[in-house]
């Protein structure tokens, strides 16, 4: 059974790793590290006989949820982990207004976890991802939308 707890700097080894399995312009180390010093930031890690294998980081400001990166280790895909840490995220931020993200277009797997999660497409940017060159889609989740007073 796997856990999910906050990340700490000494599981950037792990996180890493997973990193560069998952995505073809990979944060770098100072980009984890940044995103752990920025009290806005979130990140978890999921965890199982004391190893590493998947993690979440999104920021959550004024209401808006942004998540930001979100990976599982390629031996341990398609067994429910990207789901439990969405759910865990999205679970800890239900009182923000929504969530939102960017994926790259052909990006498949992580359209169709966000889609079953209850994100819908907003709008697609055009070349917002380098190395190699590609459209992004934005998706997003309302989450609670308060009765704003009418007149
Ligand atoms: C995207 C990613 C995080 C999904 O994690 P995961 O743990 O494998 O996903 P889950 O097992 O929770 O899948 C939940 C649902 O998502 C969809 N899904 C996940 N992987 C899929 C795939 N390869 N093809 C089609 N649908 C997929 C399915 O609907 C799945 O439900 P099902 O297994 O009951 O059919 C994982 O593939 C990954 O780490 N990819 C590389 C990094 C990445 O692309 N991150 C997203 C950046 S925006």
């Amino acid at each position: 059974m796997g856990k999910i707890r906050e990340m700490e700097e000494e599981d950037l080894d792990q996180v890493l790793e997973i990193e560069r399995q998952s995505f073809p312009s990979p944060w770098s180390r100072k980009a984890f590290f940044l995103e752990l010093k920025n009290t806005f930031s979130n990140l978890y890690v999921w965890e199982e006989s004391g190893k590493i294998w998947a993690y979440i980081v999104w920021r959550s400001i004024a209401g808006e949820v942004h998540i930001i990166n979100i990976a599982v280790h390629p031996e341990k895909r398609r067994k429910g982990i990207g789901r439990e840490l969405l759910t865990f995220c999205l679970e800890r931020e239900k009182n923000s207004e929504y969530a939102i993200l960017e994926v790259r277009a052909s990006n498949l797997a992580a359209i169709e976890l966000y889609k079953k999660m209850g994100f819908v497409h907003l709008t697609t940017i055009r070349d917002y991802y380098t190395l190699p060159t590609e459209d992004a889609v934005v998706m997003i989740k309302e989450l609670n939308s308060p009765d704003f007073p009418v007149e």
